[in-house]
């Protein structure tokens, strides 16, 4: 019999019944939920609603069914429909009528709130530490290539060049905003919503402050009608795991390319490739690709929520039991990512000949041309038409701007010379490129020590 049963005179259809149930999906906060129900359980005995021999008698089922739970000698059923209706109703089966007192002055309204927080908190841990490590190896790998020299490029057209270690800080970058975002999110994911009852809170004298304090929270939700609708936590993490997959999946198309033959600046380890079952010679960056394609996914996620919550009114609304599925599956695959895409990283080869002999082609030391007519008093304008003019020269003659003799040079302006093969190297190209957030090694090496202060002070955050 369904615990809210009472008022109905039929069974439930049994393909309703399948279809309002949600334990496939959030079975996997049992552990939440008991740990919930453990501290609610607590407070109703400190204040006197239940006696502390129903307490304790409550708390210790629920801590055996955790452990049988665990090692797999329960089974949750369809027809008790959720996480939170299991468990309570194998709580009575286990320990009798008692176990009947536990929903006292609770919802499963503000029940599931607090659950999918609970969570939710736990993840975010985790995949903080794991956007965390992958810093660090960016880190290592950075401090490596401080010195290693790239092609940089706009509109994926050879720009200007610059050192692998910047192009990697530049990603570092990005995750560190990626925990910004994580960590503002975890905030607002610390309040405690048990007390909001169904809607309108309870008439009995709980201590939410004290639920909180054992479950580690920092706040209360201030309203209980918001207590029990507020989804805003799940939408925000789907959000800036959305923006993690972003730098992700811009990253993945990078690794993509930068191993094709074509490019050949990297090969990426065998144990993060695949091959083809027909092509014999085949190695793939599949690992790649995948973390590229899921990025679709979390979006997808992020959209279900959005669109999940849209115009529903206040309070709860069954709608919201769809919101664990795009939830979790935000989570798990944010977390899968960031453990393959580490790995993959750290083993990768760069090739380094490779990547500055493709720094020196293209002219990408033309800028420097006209910033060394600019220093010698051209207004910057009137030099970039001449650096223009010669690198139309150079095409023509198919040759690099160094490989012009100094006449041939000082045909497109006599304030050329010959220190101007000094401005042309691309080495100084970079190396003069030192102010703060510029390619130079001595830029890159401050970065990297800015970089590691700050992965070391909210390490323990
Ligand atoms: N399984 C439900 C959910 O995930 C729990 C809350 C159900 N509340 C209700 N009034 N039917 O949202």
């Amino acid at each position: 019999m369904k615990l809210w049963a009472g008022r109905f005179t039929k069974a439930t259809d049994i393909l309703t019944e399948e279809f309002n149930a949600s334990i496939e999906v959030d079975s996997r906060m049992y552990r939440q939920d008991i740990e919930g129900s453990i501290a609610h359980a607590a407070m109703l005995a400190r204040q006197g609603i239940i006696s502390q021999a129903e307490c304790d008698q409550i708390v210790a089922g629920l801590k055996e069914i955790r452990e049988e739970l665990e090692a797999g000698q329960l089974e949750f059923s369809v027809e008790a429909e959720d996480v939170h209706m299991n468990i309570e109703t194998l709580l009575t089966a286990k320990i009798g009528e008692v176990g009947k007192k536990l929903h006292t002055a609770r919802s499963r309204n503000d029940q599931v709130a607090l659950d999918v927080r609970l969570y939710l908190r736990d993840e975010v841990l985790e995949v903080r530490r794991l956007i965390l490590a992958l810093q660090e190896t960016i880190l290592q790998l950075a401090a490596e290539h401080i010195e290693t020299i790239m092609p940089g490029y706009t509109h994926m057209q050879k720009a200007q060049p610059v050192t692998l270690g910047h192009h990697l800080l530049a990603y570092f970058e990005m995750l560190r905003r990626d925990i910004g975002r994580l960590d503002d999110c975890r905030k607002r994911l610390l309040a405690m919503p048990l007390g909001s009852g169904a809607l309108a809170a309870t008439g009995f004298p709980l201590d939410r402050d004290y639920v909180r304090v054992q479950l580690g929270f920092t706040e209360l939700t201030r309203n209980s009608l918001d207590g029990v609708s507020d989804r805003d936590f799940a939408i925000e993490f789907c959000s800036f795991a959305s923006i993690l997959m972003m730098h992700l999946s811009r990253w993945a198309e990078e690794l993509v390319l930068w191993s094709t033959e074509e490019f050949s600046f990297m090969t990426l380890d065998d144990a993060f490739s695949t091959g083809s079952s027909i092509m014999p010679q085949k190695k793939n960056p599949d690992i790649a690709e995948l973390v590229r394609g899921k990025t679709g996914r979390v979006y997808g996620d992020l959209i279900t929520l959005l669109t999940l919550m849209k115009a529903l009114p206040l309070a709860y609304n069954k709608d919201m039991q769809e919101d664990k599925e795009a939830l979790f599956d935000a989570v798990d695959t944010v977390k899968k990512c960031l453990l393959v895409f580490t790995p993959m990283l750290a083993t990768a080869r760069f090739n380094k000949q490779q990547m500055a002999k493709s720094a020196r082609g293209s002219f990408t030391n033309a800028t420097d041309l006209a910033d060394y007519l600019a220093n010698k008093g051209l207004p910057f304008r009137d030099a970039h038409a001449v650096v223009g003019q010669a690198v139309l020269y150079c095409i023509n003659n198919h040759c690099a701007l160094e490989e012009l003799e100094l006449p041939t040079l000082q045909r497109f302006s006599e304030l050329i010379d010959k220190d101007v093969y000094q401005s042309l190297d691309i080495k100084a190209c970079i190396a003069r490129r030192s102010i703060p957030g510029g390619p130079a090694p001595v830029a890159v090496e401050r970065a990297l020590e800015e970089s590691r202060q700050w992965l070391e002070s909210i390490k323990h955050g």
